[in-house]
């Protein structure tokens, strides 16, 4: 039994973005999400040949870092971290998933085969994966062969056109704990409305091939209420938000109903304050502006608040605009 079997459902899940959901961010989010709601939450994308590499391996090992104040919250809410890789080389899904359960750090491995963007494609790994079956079945049988962890796979419902049916069908053939949905192919990227109706369609075919893989659906939510619904709609196992995060941080907390500028803005701050501690200088500041827009938005003055820290160009800077700000708001009051 893993944890996709043994935990709570519904599952709502934290989705993987790259340059988004470090150690870092996972740990705000987690500080003001309901540990009720929020159950899963995934790393970057991390690529196996990049893992793999001697000269490379440090730099994309950064994805799979994990503070020890993540890890120490993460036991204490008895929340899950799921590991995403990606690549095209079965036997070097082994050698990772080998590696990765021997970090301890993880609960489980998903396998990505569902970003559209070109880099990607054209090496034939993700979203390409799901013209190629045969070896995108491979791929997950080498991932379950090293792993001691529960394999799971992130995918979209076609690549040119809609393939929910002869797509998710094979990949509920693979015996996987769990799939990721998003409602979208290849082609689409993130444009139109995600096709929830398809999703639900993977639930059927689950439902007949496969009982025991959870289906997760993925595209467009923004708000714990709208996940409930789709939940419900297609009797889901769970969903997965991603961009929803950009505009609420606070998505995962069902009692929090206005979040005030003050609480906004000290938010930011322990990001900046975690980010400075865990990454010090090794990660560039640029990476940290777009977060920026998370926080502050939905308050009078946010925006020149913004414009003031997009020309900041050390953590420090920002830190001590926002103590300014912070410093002044009683008075504003
Ligand atoms: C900035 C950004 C980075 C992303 N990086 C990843 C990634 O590393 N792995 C992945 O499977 N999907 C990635 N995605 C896709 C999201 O996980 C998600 O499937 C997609 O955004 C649709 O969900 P949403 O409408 O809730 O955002 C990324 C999306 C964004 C916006």
């Amino acid at each position: 039994m893993n944890f996709w079997q043994t935990s709570r459902t519904p599952f709502f899940i934290l989705a993987p973005m790259e340059d988004v959901t470090d150690t870092v961010f996972r740990e705000v989010v987690l500080s003001v999400s309901d540990p009720s709601v929020l159950n899963v939450l995934f790393t970057e994308f991390t690529s196996v040949d990049g893992l793999l590499d001697e000269r490379g391996h440090e730099s994309v090992a950064q994805r799979l870092k994990v503070s020890a104040s993540e890890q120490q919250l993460l036991r204490d809410r008895d929340t899950k971290l799921v590991a995403q890789i990606w690549g095209n080389e079965p036997e070097k899904f082994y050698r990772v998933a080998k590696f990765l359960t021997s970090l301890n750090l993880f609960d489980g491995v998903d396998i990505n085969m569902g970003c559209p963007v070109k880099k990607v494609v054209k090496k034939n790994t993700c979203s390409a994966l799901i013209q190629f079956p045969d070896l995108a079945k491979e791929i997950i049988s080498a991932t379950k062969e090293g792993s001691g962890l529960p394999v799971s796979v992130k995918t979209r419902i076609g690549f040119n056109t809609i393939a929910t049916e002869s797509w998710i069908s094979h990949l509920l053939t693979c015996q996987l704990a769990a799939i990721t949905i998003h409602g979208r192919t290849q082609k689409q990227l993130s444009e139109a409305s995600a096709n929830w109706d398809e999703i639900g369609k993977a639930v059927l075919l689950r439902n007949e091939l496969s009982p025991s893989t959870k289906i997760i659906g993925n595209g467009d939510i923004e708000s714990y209420m709208q996940g409930m619904d789709k939940i419900n709609q297609y009797q889901l196992d769970g969903v997965m938000v991603g961009r929803g995060i950009f505009k609420n941080p606070w998505l995962f907390n069902t009692s929090e109903s206005s979040v005030s500028r003050e609480e906004r803005l000290m938010l930011l701050q322990k990001h900046l304050e975690l980010y400075a501690g865990f990454w010090g200088t090794d990660k560039n500041f640029q990476i940290l502006k777009r977060f920026f827009k998370i926080y502050l938005n939905g308050f009078p003055g946010a925006g020149q608040l913004r414009a003031k820290l997009m020309e900041t160009r050390h953590g420090n800077e920002a830190q001590s605009i926002l103590e300014q700000e912070l410093h002044l708001l009683p008075e504003r009051a």
